[in-house]
């Protein structure tokens, strides 16, 4: 008999709906759990792991189907790129710390399943990889998404603030390629990490956003050179401005304005064209793309001179 998983606040985790393996039948009707263990299996807090897809790791579509495991997918850029990998015919392990709005949007999306699991801690990756694998089977591409944006002055920007940033920037990206790798080399598939416009251009408010996102760039090149003789490819993105909720925290109106002004396409872009991308990246239509870095910025980091007094 398993014991019901349970997060660092001890609360079990099936009694909240979501577990490491997805949507639980803790607490549902004896209707609701039938039909849950004809789609997942057995209950994970009757003793038995289960898995909301519905595809078994054992069946034949698991040994075939790509499984593309993306961090940061409960919402923004994450959760279109989950959308068009599974309109790509991949399943998606939708890995996310915010358990509520991962349980609320993975409900919707077929052939995904809910981890939630903070990338910043080495034993909560291990351990989510370690379910990935148990649930899919097999992990293809891997998209280092998830990130926080906290912009500040550098007289402003103590230990506590530079960590928060690293913690899930950098050392997620890290934690959970590394736990993926072995996984990666069986597939020889993709690493995606995304970093941003501001870590290819300095500016303002952002020593420490900033410095993560450079970092990861450069992790990207790392991973790339040394995974290659595995097969395994290694890329980075590198979003501009789109209007999520982590850039909206941080993007004020005049904020907005100046990357209109400093953009050659003169707008923000969408999740989805991020995501476009992403999945390219991720794809066999890349196949001979490795250590790459694609901006997908609306021309902003190919701008040398962008003074809005220089236009027209
Ligand atoms: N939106 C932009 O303008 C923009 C620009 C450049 C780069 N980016 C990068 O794109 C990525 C996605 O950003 P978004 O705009 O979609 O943000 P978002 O805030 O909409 O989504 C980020 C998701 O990551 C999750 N997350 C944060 N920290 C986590 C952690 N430690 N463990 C697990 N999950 C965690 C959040 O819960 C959230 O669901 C980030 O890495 C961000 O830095 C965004």
């Amino acid at each position: 008999m398993a014991t019901p998983l349970r997060d660092m606040s001890g609360e079990c985790w099936a009694a909240r709906g979501v577990g490491r393996f997805g949507p639980l039948c803790h607490g549902l009707t004896r209707i609701e759990k039938q039909t849950f263990a004809r789609t997942a299996g057995d209950c994970l807090c009757g003793g038995q792991t289960g898995i909301a897809s519905g595809v078994n790791a054992t069946s034949e579509t698991a040994m075939t189907q790509k499984t593309a495991l993306v961090t940061g997918a409960a919402r923004g850029i994450g959760l279109a790129t989950t959308r068009l990998f599974i309109e790509q015919g991949w399943r998606v392990a939708m890995v996310d710390r915010d358990g509520d709005e991962l349980a609320s949007v993975a409900k919707g999306i077929n052939e995904a399943s809910p981890f939630v699991c903070d990338v910043s801690h080495p034993d909560e990756v291990e351990q989510m990889v370690s379910d990935v694998r148990a649930s899919f089977g097999r992990i293809d591409a891997v998209v280092n998404n998830a990130g926080v944006a906290d912009f500040g002055p550098i007289a402003d920007t103590d230990f506590a603030r530079w960590r928060r940033v690293m913690e899930t920037n950098l050392d997620g990206v890290f934690l959970v390629s590394q736990a993926c790798i072995p996984s990666l080399k069986e597939t020889r598939g993709a690493l995606l990490n995304i970093a941003s416009i501001s870590g290819l251009r300095a500016s303002t408010l952002r020593v420490a956003y900033g410095t993560s996102k450079a970092a990861v760039i450069h992790l990207t090149k790392q991973q790339a050179a040394e995974l290659g003789e595995y097969g395994i490819r290694a890329n980075c993105v590198c979003p501009g401005p789109v209007r999520t909720k982590l850039a909206m925290a941080v993007h004020s109106q005049e904020i907005i304005d100046a990357y209109h002004d400093a953009i050659p396409l003169n707008r923000y872009g969408s999740e989805n064209e991020i995501a476009e991308v992403i999945t390219f990246l991720c794809s066999e239509k890349a196949s001979y793309v490795t250590g790459q870095v694609v901006a997908s910025d609306g021309g902003f980091d190919s701008t040398g001179v962008g003074l809005p007094a220089l236009r027209s």
